[in-house]
């Protein structure tokens, strides 16, 4: 989750244009592109696949947030907010529910692929723009959850919510055809991490079976307790109501 202190080494972090590593911004997008695209077939959901497929001229390169937005505007009414630094968390879901997608203005160090300590412009775009363009349900989804947290004024109401929102959109598997697939953005972006979540390491619970308020979230390490939806339209049947006790 979002938050405006940030307690881990963002050294590694580059703004865009003063990369000071052996590759450019534009190698490394492109290699952490290509390789991505490799990991899909097979675990990621479907949605995603055909979403990466569409919008590939629009991500095959680093993007410029200008362009990207009103592309993304012309598709959904949704607009890319350009943030170059943490969101508060309220900030952070005001603008989501308003239907501004916040994007970090740096990226991960060339020098290592595998690691950011935040969400980066990779992790923003790759993991959430290919279903922000594609799929009604997404968006719906992201919208309402945003907009049920950000006027939230019970804490453990609130709580509840952020978790299901870290749980559906940034770390969430579906099934499809019978099989587990990925459809959160945490997953989606990081090469690791898409093996992990569909590996025996990991525990996957029906999401509808818990409490998902009850659990505490570490952002900054692999999810070894993950939560599945019975299809990926699912996101569009959560009623928060249900949640609110
Ligand atoms: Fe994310």
């Amino acid at each position: 989750m979002n938050s405006s202190t940030c307690m881990y080494d963002c050294s590694s972090l580059v703004r865009l244009g003063s990369s000071s590593s052996s590759r450019s911004d534009q190698e490394t997008w492109r290699l952490l592109y290509d390789r991505q695209c490799q990991m899909l077939e097979g675990r990621a959901c479907q949605e995603f696949v055909e979403a990466v497929q569409k919008i590939q001229p629009l991500i095959y390169n680093l993007p410029n947030l200008e362009l990207l937005s009103e592309q993304l505007y012309s598709y959904s009414g949704w607009r890319i907010f350009p943030v170059d630094g943490l969101v508060p968390s309220d900030d952070f879901f005001n603008l989501i529910g308003n239907r501004y997608f916040p994007v970090a203005t740096f990226i991960r160090s060339g020098e290592d692929l595998d690691y950011s300590p935040l969400p980066d412009m990779w992790h923003d775009i790759f993991g959430h723009l290919p279903l922000l363009f594609n799929s009604s349900v997404y968006r719906e989804f992201l919208e309402n959850i945003a907009r049920e947290i950000y006027q939230a004024s019970d804490p453990d109401y609130k709580k509840t919510l952020e978790n299901l929102f870290w749980y559906t959109i940034e770390s969430g598997v579906c099934q499809e055809n019978g099989e587990l697939r990925v459809y959160g953005s945490s997953q989606l972006s990081s090469f690791n991490e898409i093996s992990y979540a569909l590996s025996e390491q990991v525990t996957v619970v029906p999401l509808e079976e818990v409490d998902i308020g009850i659990f505490s979230i570490n952002i900054h390490t692999v999810q070894t307790t993950i939560f599945k939806i019975p299809c990926f339209d699912y996101l569009g049947q959560i009623d928060f109501k249900l949640l609110s006790k």
